[in-house]
């Protein structure tokens, strides 16, 4: 994995830094994230992207993880941010994250909401629905405050990917859908809002797409409707946001693509179709979120007890799983990793590794060959940096791990680790 070596203790490090040290250090499940990947990631996209003739704009989808120091560290980096609730937006805003690069996306975002990301003066709402439409009205009209809006579509195109991660299919709960003619409904009722204004359209086909049709196919849609919609209702692509979904490597089955192969087939789509309907280049916004983070974190854990069956197989147990990382259990997601303590072994063993969670479903990883695993061995899980903390739970009451941030040999606490005391300040005696 990038940013990974192995030192002469035979410890894998993550940016210069052992492994097992930080699992001493700060205790297990730990998530760390190698901050100068997570920077460089940032960089990657905007280099393919940037070198065509029309602006671009990443914004991080943060859904995928967030931190306050994480929206620090963020705010100073030349890049916009996606958030999808008023928590989210609450974090950055505490983080000093510039309100004017923060976008709001999200089905069922409340008044409580919207009047929030209004009065902070955010930079773009992305329009879901009608019902969002009438409460963003109401309130610019009562705060007389102008806001930009992307309206998000429903193309009806859907990504090859697992069923619950694709969003662009019809049969959706997001966005507007192209074939009944609610994109235009919508743009006509934005058209009576004083104080709307209607900067383009939006899409997200799915997440962990690594082919480059689907948002070929978005492009042709959206942009042939914006020609259409031009002489109908004055309507001015400013821009197109053709949201996240960018694939990244779990294990050496996911093969993604190098970012200047989709920055390549969207910007040239784009461009072509601009010719052919005589459009002005809009500009082009994504909003990658695993793709930044995915990679860059890595979940420490120590082995626990194991269980072996003889002639069937061998599992051993880890102190987190499921209430950490929910993706194998709801996506059938697959994981790969190596004894952080020791990478290379000659005795190797195939084993499966049981989560912490009463439920036989809690299973992080089945049938993984490492070198023969005891108790305190430190495992380390690639790729965990995206919707890992950010789907967690208490499941079991069982505290969520810390995060902790490596950079060239530095680590420093992101997120403590949660305690049994911090169930108890939400709690209620009933005494
Ligand atoms: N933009 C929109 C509108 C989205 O809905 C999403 C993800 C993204 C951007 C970022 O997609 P990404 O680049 O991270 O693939 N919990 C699932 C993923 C849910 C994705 C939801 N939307 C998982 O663990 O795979």
């Amino acid at each position: 994995m990038e940013n990974m070596s192995v030192n002469a203790l035979n410890h894998l490090e993550i940016s210069n830094t052992d492994t097992t040290k930080l699992a001493e250090k700060y205790g297990t499940p730990l998530y760390v994230y190698d901050l100068s990947l997570i920077k460089k990631r940032i960089q990657s996209f905007k280099d393919a992207f940037s070198k065509y003739e029309n602006k671009t704009q990443v914004a991080y989808a943060s859904k995928a993880f967030s931190s306050l120091a994480l929206y620090e560290i963020l705010a100073d980096e030349d890049v916009s941010l996606d958030v999808v609730s008023g928590g989210e937006l609450f974090l950055a805003l505490k983080a000093g994250f510039p309100a004017e690069r923060i976008h709001f996306h999200g089905n069922n975002k409340s008044y409580q909401e919207l009047t929030e990301a209004i009065e902070h003066s955010i930079g773009c709402i992305v329009v879901d629905n009608f019902t969002e439409l009438s409460m963003l009205d109401e309130i610019t009209r009562q705060l007389s405050a102008k806001v930009d809006v992307l309206i998000r579509v429903t193309p009806g195109i859907e990504a090859h990917t697992h069923e619950y991660i694709t969003t662009g299919q019809e049969d959706s709960k997001f966005g507007f859908n192209l074939s009944s003619g609610q994109v235009e409904r919508a743009i006509e009722t934005l058209q009576e809002s004083p104080y709307i204004n209607v900067i383009g359209l939006h899409a997200h086909i799915g997440s962990q797409i690594f082919e480059v049709e689907g948002y070929k196919a978005v492009i042709g849609k959206l942009m042939e409707k914006a020609d259409e919609w031009k002489s109908i209702y004055d309507f001015d692509l400013k821009v197109l946001n053709v949201g996240g979904g960018f694939g990244i490597r779990y294990t050496q089955e996911d093969k993604p693509l190098p970012l200047e192969v989709y920055a390549e087939a969207i910007m040239t789509a784009v461009k072509k179709e601009a010719d052919q309907f005589d459009l002005t280049l809009p500009e082009i916004w994504i909003e990658p979120g695993r793709s930044i983070v995915g990679e860059a974190g890595t979940t420490l854990y120590s082995i626990g007890t194991e269980k072996a069956i003889p002639d069937v197989r061998k599992y051993i147990s880890i102190d987190g799983g499921m209430a950490d990382n929910i993706r194998p259990a709801l996506y059938q997601a697959k994981y790969t990793g190596v004894l952080a303590n020791k990478v290379i072994e000659d005795h190797l063993e195939t084993v499966s590794v049981a989560g912490k969670a009463c439920e036989s479903g809690d299973m992080l990883i089945w049938d993984i060959t490492l070198p023969q695993a005891t108790a305190q061995d430190i495992l380390a899980v690639f790729s965990t940096g995206a919707y890992g903390y950010s789907m967690a739970s208490n499941y079991n009451r069982l505290p969520r791990p810390a995060v902790v941030f490596v950079e060239n040999g530095h680590d420093w606490l992101a997120i403590k680790r949660e305690s049994y005391q911090d169930f108890l300040n939400l709690e209620v005696s009933s005494k």
